[in-house]
């Protein structure tokens, strides 16, 4: 595409351009309640409890400090919180090791503090969606302890993975199956005599014992959880890691390559039933499930979507793309085009509570994420990854579907990649052997004020030091510091949010304007979105004005690591 010189146009968010064109939003209050398909163009932002804000000066964040901050919410401009697990729970893997689903984490509140939370939130016209783990479970969880006290072979033992070890002895693990947190999957079990016992798969961490899911118990058991959520006034349940839920019960040696549905422990066949059952129980509520997918094939990842299954699921394609135009281009084509059989919205997802932030990431020579790669001391330029943050949160906003926004990248948060190790928890670190930095970066307790010793974590006049430390410099990020500045991160994604709530950008037809250039160009209705991932500065076009710039624009161009929304004056 040829952009042609501009003419004056002025960089003013949501002027009179904004308004001609429908970009303007609807009532700045959320989608209608009675809307049973808010869930296909929704803002969800993600709250890692223990880090959003801290309610009674403990240093931890809590469902009070929730609550306290449901009008900053609110002013964002989201649909829904998704909150990552809040159960009673060891926090051996940060809460994805639950003990109780039918308790709060005592660190966070009660049940009933939840539920005036969700009814809270909902007054200001938010909903909530609760996480559920079914692949595992918190080796404290009672059923665990229950199958440990009882004999090999018992029914208590069949909920799980229980086997015995290889060798005369029964010293060597049952099978090679690997990890997704490094290490071996099985670990022994010790009798009550003290002798070796039995061993049990975990396919994460030995405190996330893996749950069977062809006893009847396991089932029972989870449909009974969404109820009960469901019944406290949750909108929708994250499914965590569910294409990893069934299991070949031979629990055969992973070897070779796997025609579809066929690999012992990923994307079986048998998913799809459990989740119609959980598909019938959310329509019951008119709930929705999110599923946590991370499939290669993207026509495997949308038999999960398909009307009577999960509603929508994680796009983790688009973030192991590395910042650019093609890749960009490709995620965003092929990603439409899986979806739009099954006719389930795609979602977008620059980062989450297990990735590095976007800011560091994008400053990265190589940008894309990816699990494996992750290693202490990788270089990054934070201003090009501010600036390329900023850009590709405007792209992700306008493109169709459902976006997810993860608790700090609306203030421009980097990764705290200098946490002392003695400090860190995630155990994908201590399971890597160290190599990898784990996920506790992303994790640093949010900055809410620049005048406090926490950067205002924990309420004023308490100086309680977070549950994990935060940098320094940290609260010049806070939102006290941003609110009130035309150009912070803040304002950015607060006026990107109030903007996509507007026709254009909730139901425009989407189509795109150019497939070469470095410029990613695509119409939403009457907006036009330019995302400059070369490295020169290009002329905007001239039969169009300025909405939104994630940047500043320079005579009439847009520079690079810059996105822009145009109002088209032809529509
Ligand atoms: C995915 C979650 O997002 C992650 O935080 C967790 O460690 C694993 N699933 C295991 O539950
Ligand atoms: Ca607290």
């Amino acid at each position: 595409m040829t952009l042609s010189p501009t003419r004056d146009s002025e960089v003013t968010p949501g002027g009179p351009a904004a308004a001609r064109i429908g970009l303007e939003a609807r009532a700045a209050s959320s989608t209608p309640v009675t809307d049973r398909e808010w869930w296909r163009t929704a803002a969800i932002f993600q709250v890692y409890v223990r880090s959003f804000a801290d309610g009674n000066g403990d240093g931890i964040g809590d469902l009070a400090g929730v609550r306290s901050r449901l009008g900053y919410l609110a002013s964002l401009g989201i649909d829904a919180i998704w909150f990552t697990p809040w159960y009673r729970s060891p926090l051996a893997d940060g809460g994805y090791d639950v003990e109780d689903y039918r308790a709060i984490h005592p660190d966070f509140g009660t049940v009933a503090e939840a539920e005036a939370l969700i009814s809270e939130a909902a007054a200001l016209g938010i909903r909530t969606i609760v996480d559920v783990v079914p692949n595992h479970v918190s080796d404290q969880h009672a059923w665990f302890r229950e199958a440990l006290a009882s004999e090999p072979g018992s029914d208590a033992r069949a909920r799980f993975w229980f086997r015995d070890g290889k060798g005369p002895n029964g010293d060597l693990p049952p099978g090679n199956w690997p990890s997704s947190f490094s290490g071996s999957t099985w670990t022994r079990t010790m009798n009550p005599d003290g002798t070796p016992g039995q061993w049990y798969l975990h396919l994460f961490t030995p405190e996330q014992p893996d749950l069977n899911w062809d006893h009847p118990d396991v089932r029972r058991e989870h449909e009974d959880v969404l109820r009960f959520w469901f019944d406290r006034g949750v909108a929708g349940v994250r499914i965590d890691s569910a294409a990893l839920v069934a299991k070949d019960p031979e629990l055969p040696e992973i070897d070779g390559e796997y025609a579809a549905g066929q690999h012992p422990n990923l994307d079986r066949d048998d998913l799809h039933e459990i989740y119609r059952g959980w598909r019938t129980i959310a329509e019951d509520y008119s709930g929705v499930l999110v599923g946590e997918i991370w499939l290669a094939d993207l026509k495997r990842f949308a038999l999960y979507l398909r009307p009577d299954e999960i509603h929508m699921a994680f796009n983790f394609d688009f973030m192991s793309r590395p910042w650019g135009a093609d890749g960009f281009r490709a995620a965003i084509t092929e990603t439409l085009a899986a979806h739009e059989p099954v006719g389930a919205p795609a979602t977008w997802v620059l980062s989450n509570h297990d990735v590095t932030r976007p800011v560091t990431r994008f400053g990265r020579a190589d940008s894309a994420f990816a699990f494996d790669a992750k290693r202490f001391g990788t270089p990054s330029d934070l201003v090009v990854g501010a600036r390329r943050a900023r850009a590709a949160a405007m792209l992700v906003a306008a493109l169709p579907g459902a976006l997810y926004v993860y608790q700090g990248d609306e203030l421009g948060l980097p990764e705290v990649e200098d946490i002392p190790l003695d400090r860190l928890e995630d155990p994908m670190h201590f399971r890597s052997g160290g190599v990898d930095p784990g996920r506790d970066g992303c994790r640093v307790p949010i900055p809410w004020t620049n005048d406090a010793a926490n950067a205002g974590f924990s309420p004023d006049g308490t100086d309680a030091a977070p549950w994990l430390p935060q940098p320094a410099d940290w609260a010049r990020y806070s939102v006290t510091a941003q609110q009130d500045d035309p150009t912070s991160t803040l304002t950015l994604y607060r006026r990107m949010l109030e903007l996509r709530r507007g026709d254009d950008l909730q139901h425009g037809a989407f189509a795109w304007q150019d497939d070469t250039s470095d410029v990613i160009a695509f119409r939403r209705g009457a907006l036009l979105h330019l995302t400059n991932c070369g490295t020169t500065n290009v002329p905007l076009p001239d039969d169009a004005d300025v909405v939104l710039a994630s940047g500043p624009l320079t005579d009439h161009t847009l520079p690079a690591d810059t996105s822009v929304w145009l109002a088209v004056h032809s529509v």
